[in-house]
């Protein structure tokens, strides 16, 4: 297991389209789904893609209910038209938070480590963290989802007067 380092922004690999994975299960992507929860677990984030530890394949992570969760090739849709606001932060771009839009329900499917096809719904906090890192595959950053770039500031000043909370 290994700490991987994590891509900030300014590197051209967040801003690219990964590939898809035609074999969750081979050795090299075992190993680095375990150095990828480790790294996730590391920085305190509740949610991590394969390009922003320079990979560029569709894999992303996540903390859910049940631990850490992957899914490979994930598809994350809306389930309706209901959209939500909501705080962000990402380890790619270290301290800042911005609100950001997002579908308040979505559904989810792609391959789970073992090759299997897996789906499910998800909502709220659940569901923004999967738009958050199924959008770091297609080279999106929370910050291209921003309406408005004055709800965007330093977690450590947003705190002192009283926003940035999840
Ligand atoms: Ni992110």
């Amino acid at each position: 297991m290994a700490i991987l380092k994590i891509a900030r922004l300014g590197h051209p690999v967040l801003l690219g389209r990964a590939e898809p994975v035609s074999d969750p299960t081979t050795p090299d992507l075992r190993r680095l789904l375990k150095d990828m929860a480790e790294t996730m677990l590391d920085a305190q984030g509740v949610g991590l893609a394969a390009p922003q530890v320079h990979e560029p394949i569709r894999l992303i992570l996540w903390r859910g209910a049940e631990g850490v969760q992957a899914l490979f090739n994930p598809l994350v849709s809306p389930l309706d038209a209901e959209v939500e606001e909501g705080w962000e932060g990402c380890l790619s771009i270290p301290g800042l938070r911005g609100v950001v839009p997002r579908a308040r329900r979505v559904a989810w499917s792609g391959l789970g480590p073992d090759g299997a096809p897996v789906s499910g719904t998800a909502e709220g906090l659940a569901a923004r963290i999967l738009q958050h890192e199924a959008d770091h595959l297609d080279g999106i950053l929370y910050l291209m989802r921003m309406r408005d770039l004055s709800r965007l500031g330093f977690v450590e000043e947003l705190s002192r007067h009283g926003g940035g909370q999840a």
